[in-house]
């Protein structure tokens, strides 16, 4: 019998669908009460100063690297591994990509090439490393080479909901951390993003410029006298506001976080230990210190093979196997998906920058190789079961 597996689901029960009545009730449907409630919640979780709710995580970061002073004429290093709106929200400012390749053990940036990247670039202002997957990268290290070079950081933690190095949440290491609330992520409320911040201008600017550059939000208004006075616009705004219907949901994710987490965590420890017996597949790696969020389970299809040779040939023979792999799970209904994207191999950043796919060999790897499998908290034990006698049947 086949089972249905998809990539992920949701989770939600009768609390969200009793809080998003409640904006439907009172009218008050765009950013209001449950945007801050929301937000107050997320600045308590993630042990930072602001927290600000916007329409997805690419506007957040759209926002940070404005707040941050980015603009035409400056550089930003981004990872040449994640979702190509880390580089999008870059471009949006006038700025330009610096890309860099990544550590294929964690599918992060490679900060070890970070310094050389810097030293021979004077228009380089700021770093976006990518907390991927739910794995933060090495921000210490990180935030000591943007120390020592008087560069900002922007963390794009759009998958690093509940991830840590010791008890620092990700996205609280850099400048400001952007999170996003895609129905892919730990918790969801449909689209959706978050800015967290310990920079009170920073805070200051993303919260005016989310709301078309008011200096005082309709929430405000309407809570003081005399709201027929209009605010004034006095920056180049734009509308990233969360609504809230949204943050009703936001609300109640917050409320069951440690279910959501629990199950995922507890399927990835399963996937763990299944998976140590099956050679041809590389489990994520989590140094030490650091505690996965694990928004995805991804693995390195291997085939057995030492990796540490690799070349664009090998690469592609490789690719073709994994290829065959995912073809055959997706036959017996299990969804897999590539981890995300080699974007320097992406049309709009290979013909603007011109690259080719080797300029960052571990990031073509990462796309060609990487198999993300299905994790969800209701996960039950018979689709558990089902998914690695599958893996194991076919790797045979
Ligand atoms: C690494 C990364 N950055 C940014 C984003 C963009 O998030 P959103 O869809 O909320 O704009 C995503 C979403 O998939 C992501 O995975």
């Amino acid at each position: 019998m086949k089972i249905n597996i998809p990539i992920t689901k949701t989770f939600f029960d009768n609390d969200e669908k009793e809080k998003i009545l409640k904006p439907l009730e009172t009218g008050w449907v765009v950013q209001g009460p449950f945007v801050h409630k929301f937000q107050d919640k997320f600045k308590e979780f993630t042990k930072s100063k602001h927290a600000l709710a916007t329409s997805n995580c690419t506007t957040a970061l759209h926002l940070g690297l404005e707040a941050m002073g980015i603009t035409k004429g400056d550089k930003v290093i981004v990872p040449s591994f994640t979702w190509v709106s880390s580089a999008n929200a870059v471009e949006y400012t006038g700025a330009e990509v610096v890309f860099c390749d990544i550590n294929l053990k964690t599918f992060n940036i490679d900060e070890t090439k970070i310094e050389k990247l810097i030293e021979s670039d004077q228009k380089i202002k700021a770093i976006m490393p990518v907390n991927l997957f739910g794995l933060c990268a090495n921000m210490p290290s990180i935030m000591k080479i943007a120390k020592e070079y008087k560069l900002k950081v922007i963390e794009d933690s759009a998958c690093g909901f509940d991830a840590w190095i010791e008890d620092k949440h990700s996205g609280s290491f850099g400048d400001c951390g952007c999170f996003s609330f895609h129905p892919r992520k730990s918790i969801t409320t449909g689209e959706g993003g978050m800015l967290i911040t310990d920079d009170e201008k920073i805070a200051n600017l993303v919260s005016q410029l989310k709301d078309h550059g008011a200096n005082r939000s309709d929430f405000q208004r309407h809570n003081q006298k005399e709201n027929f006075f209009l605010p004034d616009f006095d920056l180049k705004g734009y509308n990233y506001r969360m609504t809230d219907i949204q943050g009703a949901l936001g609300v109640a994710q917050m409320d069951k976080k440690k279910i959501i987490m629990d199950g995922r965590r507890n399927i990835a420890s399963r996937y763990d230990e299944a998976l140590s017996e099956i050679l041809q597949l590389t489990k994520p790696n989590v140094p030490y210190g650091y505690k996965h969020g694990y928004q995805s389970y991804v693995c390195i299809f291997s085939d057995g093979e030492n990796l540490s040779k690799l070349n664009i040939e090998n690469i592609d023979r490789l690719h073709l196997k994994r290829n065959n792999f995912m073809k055959k799970l997706e036959k017996m209904n299990i969804a897999t998906r590539q981890g995300t994207h080699a974007i320097h191999t992406l049309g709009y950043y290979r013909n603007k920058y011109k690259l080719k796919d080797e300029n960052f060999l571990m990031s073509y790897a990462a796309e060609k190789l990487s198999v993300s499998l299905p994790i969800y908290p209701g996960m039950n034990d018979q689709e558990f079961k089902y998914i690695i006698s599958n893996i194991k049947h076919i790797l045979k």
